[in-house]
Parts: C-alpha cells; sequence; structure tokens
C-alpha cells in the first residue's frame, strides 16, 4: 500500500512538471495582446504594419524563441541580437512567456516557405 502511495505521489509528480513545461497557447496569445506586438507585425503576425517588421505567424517555434531570448540576453559578445526595440520588448518576458509566444505564433498560418 504504501509502495502504491508513493508510485501514485511520483507519477504526480511528473505530471505536474510536465504541464509546466508545456506551452501553454493561450496564455502565448494573451502575451502578445498584453505587449500589443501586433502594433508592429501585424494583427494577424503576417501583415507587418512597415516593411522592416517581420512576419512572425507560423515561423519555427525554436527559431522564435532562440531570436526572443537573443533579443533578451543582448550581445554580450555571444552573438546575441542587439536591435534596441526588440530588446525593451523582450525584456519583461520570462523562459515559459518566451515559450508560450513561440508556440502560438508557430501555430498560425502564415505565408512564410521553404524554397527547395
Ligand atoms: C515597435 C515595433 C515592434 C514591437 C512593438 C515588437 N516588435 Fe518584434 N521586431 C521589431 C523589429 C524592428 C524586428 C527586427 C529587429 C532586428 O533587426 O533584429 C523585430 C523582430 C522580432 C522577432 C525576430 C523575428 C525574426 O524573423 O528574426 C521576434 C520573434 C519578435 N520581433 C517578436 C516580438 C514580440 C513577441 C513582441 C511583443 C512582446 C514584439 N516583437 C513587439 C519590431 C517590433
Amino acid at each position: 500500500m504504501k509502495r502504491i502511495s508513493i508510485l501514485a505521489a511520483v507519477l504526480a509528480g511528473c505530471a505536474m512538471s510536465a504541464s509546466a513545461l508545456a506551452a501553454d497557447l493561450v496564455a502565448g496569445r494573451a502575451l502578445l495582446e498584453k505587449y500589443n506586438c501586433a502594433s508592429c507585425h501585424g494583427k494577424d503576425y503576417n501583415s507587418p504594419t512597415e516593411p522592416v517588421y517581420p512576419k512572425l505567424a507560423g515561423q519555427h517555434e525554436d527559431y522564435l524563441r532562440h531570436a526572443l531570448v537573443a533579443y533578451r540576453r543582448g550581445d554580450h559578445g555571444m552573438n546575441g541580437r542587439t536591435n534596441a526595440v526588440m530588446a525593451l520588448q523582450a525584456k519583461p518576458l520570462s523562459d515559459q512567456d518566451i515559450k508560450n509566444i513561440a508556440a502560438y505564433l508557430h501555430s498560425l498560418p502564415g505565408t512564410l516557405v521553404l524554397r527547395k
């Protein structure tokens, strides 16, 4: 009996950590609204308000994550991204925020394509 309850506790712990690590699309969308990222990247993240703002919809999730972490970190001689506008945008974001945002943006339909 004792062994079963220990097993149950271990399994519950696994389930909890899995949900903490998983990306949350709803939270990602809420963060984009909170920080008004659409004001530059466009309401559907596929039609930027200026040509210098990149399209984000449908972009690879790991690329988006990497980009946001690099903006947040800055260069520091480590090949980070140094764009002043995006450094400010990325500054308040936690690792989990970045994960959620990247997952949501990746899930959106976009016109970015891979050409062979
Ligand atoms: C004031 C305009 C502006 C706002 C607001 C803005 N961005 Fe950006 N974003 C830019 C610009 C400009 C770049 C390109 C910077 C560069 O050259 O590295 C960029 C680049 C990016 C990139 C890298 C894309 C790529 O293809 O490399 C990501 C990801 C991104 N923004 C996400 C966000 C998120 C998430 C928010 C909201 C928290 C946000 N942006 C808000 C202007 C903006």
